[in-house]
């Protein structure tokens, strides 16, 4: 049975999307059966893997209004070892599709769990917002990552997103856990990084992974290749931190 890890914060440009490619591209890399969900109106998972989003005749979209099977939207091998469920802006109306409708907050596990042993991993990007679909992303998940980016307000709003977990874990979900908190573009050239680090660590009772993802322009670069960094630059100091973390969590 694979485990289902939600990459969630609602702050935006944290870097849920870049650990999420790379994550799971590392992931697969040792050998890890991994399906991603791109549950972004954004759709920048799906584009990071080089499929054109705006070509796609089954998405999440579809997934979520009940109009295509599960089987019927997943790309397979997008590269070796990682499927996609892709997304475009047509999610962004998901929302207001769903009034009314009943036990929506469930409606993405109910269809996770028909190919939830097909996979050793499956790594669900989530928008930057505490929505509906991020609802539904933590309902799915048995766990949930938490990028912080090395900046100033890296704390802000990171109760709410807790205090969110919690409500999940309480009322729909029973099972989810904090899978722990990865900082991002860390730069070891200043205080401030250091600084976020400490600050977070006494703030929040937390799994914090040991990797530190540096800032790295070839990770800013890759996605518009449409490659994961291990093949855009597999020897960049982002890859080899991609894979540092793949194996914490491999081994947590
Ligand atoms: N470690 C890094 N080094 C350099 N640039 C990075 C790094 N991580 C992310 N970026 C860049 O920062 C921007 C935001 O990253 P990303 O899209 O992963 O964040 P996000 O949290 O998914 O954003 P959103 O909230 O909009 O979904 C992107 O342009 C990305 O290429
Ligand atoms: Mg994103």
């Amino acid at each position: 049975m694979g485990k289902a890890i939600a990459v969630a914060n609602q702050k935006g440009g944290v870097g849920k999307t870049t650990t999420s490619i790379n994550l799971s591209s590392a992931l697969a890399s040792k050998n890890k059966k991994v399906l991603v969900i791109d549950t972004d109106p954004q759709g920048n998972t799906t584009s990071g893997f080089g499929v054109d989003k705006n070509n796609l005749d089954n998405t999440i979209y579809e997934l979520f209004l009940g109009e295509c099977s599960i089987e019927e939207c997943i790309i397979k091998n997008v590269i070796e070892g990682v499927s996609l469920i892709p997304s475009n802006v047509n999610l962004a109306a998901t929302e207001i599709e769903l009034i009314g409708v009943d036990k929506k907050e469930f409606i993405l596990k109910n269809e996770v769990d028909w190919v939830k042993d097909q996979y050793d991993y499956i790594i669900i990007d989530c928008p930057p917002s505490l929505n509906m679909l991020t609802i539904n992303s933590m309902t799915t998940a048995d766990s949930v990552l938490v990028p912080i980016q090395c900046e100033y307000y890296a704390l802000e709003g990171l109760s709410q997103l807790i205090h969110t977990v919690n409500l999940v874990k309480e009322r729909l979900n029973p099972k989810l856990d904090m899978e722990g908190i990865v900082f991002t573009m860390y730069d070891s050239r200043t205080n401030l990084s250091l600084q976020v680090v400490e600050n977070v660590k006494s703030h929040l009772n937390q799994n914090i992974y040991k990797t530190l993802i540096p800032r790295n322009i070839r990770l800013a670069e890759a996605p518009s290749y449409g490659m994961p960094i291990n093949m855009y630059d597999p020897k960049s100091a982002g890859a080899e931190a991609y894979m540092m973390l793949a194996e914490e969590i491999i081994n947590k």
